[in-house]
């Protein structure tokens, strides 16, 4: 079984604020210009849609989660609570951006799809997600608690792609790449791993019960401390980040 995050703002505001707080490179990649209508696929607590909406474009956010969805309309931006899977629009973007979010999605080429018939022609998505390699040290060692523990991993279908599969899967969807990087970027989490893994692998830790979720915390984080908890007690996460710009071409 396969499932993912709650989501939850208030938490994600607290725990995973640092993925909207490391949102300048691919915003720089978007360069969004006054009065371009764009869409934030995955808007989040909407963080960065504000960012883009602060320089005059026309921003819509398209947000799956409600507690989320809830927490971006609260800062007054146009925001739809739905899945970003079932997206129909038609050549009404001239940009599509998406930041932490097309590594949780399992058909690649059927949103890419979506995503493609969204865009004017010229229109560019520009992305930042998980990349091959992605979190490689919290995965391990999620397995390797599983099994001691008997358990399933409840791991959402993530998908870590390199460059040549996510080249490949945009020319076939009908993308020009433009640019692409996979980076890995060793990502400090201020408030910790275990509050890292209580949001993210949530699915993961809540099979368990109370008593037994602290010594499995307690397993994980000794696993670990080696490679992710520096001498002075930061703890970092083993994020790898692939982003890339692909432009939708003009064929009128
Ligand atoms: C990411 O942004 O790469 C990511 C965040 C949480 C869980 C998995 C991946």
């Amino acid at each position: 079984m396969t499932k993912g995050p709650t989501w939850d703002a208030q938490l994600y505001d607290r725990y995973g604020r640092f993925v909207s707080d490391h949102g300048a490179i691919i915003l720089k990649w978007l360069d969004a210009k006054e009065g371009e209508t764009i869409l934030d696929a995955g808007c989040g607590d909407g963080a960065l849609t504000q960012e883009i909406a602060k320089g005059g474009a026309n921003v819509v956010g398209i947000e799956r989660a409600a507690s989320m969805a809830k927490a971006a309309q609260a800062r007054g931006l146009d925001v739809r609570q739905m899945d970003l899977c079932s997206l129909e629009d038609e050549a009404q973007y001239q940009a599509i951006f998406s930041n932490a979010v097309l590594h949780w999605i399992a058909d690649w080429p059927d949103l890419l799809a979506r995503f493609y018939k969204a865009l004017k022609p010229n229109g560019r998505l520009v992305v930042e997600c998980g990349g091959f390699g992605n979190i490689a040290a919290i995965r391990t060692a999620i397995v390797a608690v599983a099994k001691q523990y008997n358990v399933p991993t409840h791991a959402a279908p993530e998908q870590y792609l390199t460059t040549q599969s996510a080249t490949t899967v945009l020319q076939q969807a009908g993308f020009q790449l433009a640019r692409m990087e996979l980076v890995p970027r060793q990502t400090s989490l201020p408030n910790g791993m275990a509050g890292w893994l209580e949001v993210f692998r949530e699915p993961f830790l809540a099979q368990f019960e109370p008593a037994q979720k602290e010594q499995v915390m307690d397993d994980l984080l000794d696993l670990l401390a080696g490679q992710l908890k520096t001498q002075d007690g930061a703890w970092f996460a083993d994020y790898v980040r692939l982003r890339f710009v692909a432009k939708k071409e003009d064929l009128s």
